[in-house]
């Protein structure tokens, strides 16, 4: 079968920072695993998208799927609109290959001040609709201009489409707690989600040893502040998943640290491996970014094309330099971006007769 083939799009802002320094360490602990891949760099995004009036080639959806996995850092530039920019390069590669699941952990970092009270120790699992509801492409801007402009979208949620994400988070709960909490907002005028919570409930009802509960998102925004600790797998649609997940990875201590993969579960396609975070424009090319977003994505990235033990590798690697301290500005500390990669990649060497001899 050969080396997995990833395709790597940096894209903008932090994102040409964090992913090239994320694939230094992917690199080291590949190193160790004897763990082959194949990095193709690509150069898509907002400067190509000045050169070239596209954030991609016309073909380049079709050149990734030709790709065991995708390894994204992130679009965004502040003199492009996002409408431009995220929609003709994120939005086409979650949707054109089937990543319904966008799964982002949270979880408490050692060495991390919390930003909350109490230190009990947070590990949730948001399992976010990654491909219809409220992000759908029914509707638009009329009338521009007009004292009458509108603009409106539908929320389309799908039988299929609810299930199947209620499905991976109840099998993910299933080896963990056992706890699935689902976000809904179906007091509101929102006619789509008293639907949301009929299909999950019923596609629960397969998981006998599952347990489910259902919260109102704003209850849950508050809850998450006040006692995170107390969650494990949350299920939600796309714009409530997409803001609980920023929420949760904030009150473990930065939005910095939070990974993301956008799964295809049925591997039919190639999946998308991308920190939670943005393209971070007010930091960009200062060289402070926090790379542990994309270093941990990448530890997913491998975790699903079958290397679990290089992925533990690296996640302990950059544990132990938040552990002694290292750490970058938003979390506190006062290290570059390649002061902590040096620190990771010194980890990665000194871990490394540990994690090669447990099986
Ligand atoms: P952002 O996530 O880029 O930044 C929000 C805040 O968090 C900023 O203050 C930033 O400095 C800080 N931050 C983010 N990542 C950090 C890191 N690794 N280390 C240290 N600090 C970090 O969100 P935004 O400012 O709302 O969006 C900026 C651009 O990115 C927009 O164009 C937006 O659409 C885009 N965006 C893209 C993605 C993606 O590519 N997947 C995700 C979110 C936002
Ligand atoms: C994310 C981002 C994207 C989303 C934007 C940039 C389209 O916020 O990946 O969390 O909303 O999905
Ligand atoms: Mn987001």
């Amino acid at each position: 079968t050969g080396p997995a083939r990833i395709a790597v799009i940096a894209g903008d802002g932090i994102g040409l920072e964090v992913v090239p320094a994320a694939i230094r360490c992917i690199d080291a602990v590949r190193e160790v695993h004897g763990v082959e891949l194949e990095w193709r760099e690509l150069d898509w995004g907002s400067d190509y998208y000045r050169a070239n009036g596209r954030m991609m080639p016309a073909d380049g959806l079709d050149l990734l799927a030709r790709h065991d996995a995708i390894f994204l850092g992130a679009v965004g530039d502040p003199s492009i609109p996002d409408t431009e920019t995220l929609w003709g390069l994120l939005i086409p590669i979650r949707r054109r290959f089937e990543q319904y699941v966008n799964l982002r952990p949270a979880r408490s970092l050692p060495g991390i001040p919390s930003v909350l009270r109490r230190d009990d120790p947070i590990d949730l699992m948001i399992v976010r609709e990654n491909s219809e509801g409220e992000y759908s492409e029914i509707g638009g801007r009329y009338g521009r201009g007009l004292p009458s402009e509108a603009a409106m979208q539908e929320t389309v949620f799908t039988r299929t489409g609810i299930a199947r994400v209620a499905r991976f988070a109840a099998d993910l709960a299933s080896t963990r707690s056992g706890r699935v909490t689902s976000a809904t907002k179906s007091n509101g005028i929102i006619h789509t989600m008293p639907f949301w919570d009929e299909v999950v409930e019923q596609t629960l009802e397969g998981y006998p040893a599952v347990q489910l509960r259902s919260i109102l998102v704003d209850a849950l925004a508050a809850a998450l502040v006040l006692r995170p600790w107390t969650f494990d797998v949350l299920v939600a649609s796309n714009l409530l998943g997409d803001i609980l997940s920023d929420l949760a990875s904030a009150v473990t201590g930065s939005i910095g640290v939070a990974p993301s993969a956008n799964l295809n579960p049925e591997r039919k396609h190639p999946s998308m491996f991308e920190p939670v975070h943005g393209s971070a424009p007010d930091i960009a090319g200062k060289g402070i970014a926090n790379p542990i977003g994309q270093i941990w994505s990448g530890a997913m990235m491998l975790e699903h094309l079958g290397h679990p033990r290089a992925a533990a590798h690296l996640v302990t690697a950059f544990e132990a330099s938040l552990a002694s301290g290292v750490m970058t500005g938003d979390l506190g500390g006062t290290a570059t971006t390649e002061e902590f990669v040096v620190s990771v990649l010194t980890n990665i060497d000194a871990l490394a007769a540990e994690h090669t001899t447990v099986e």
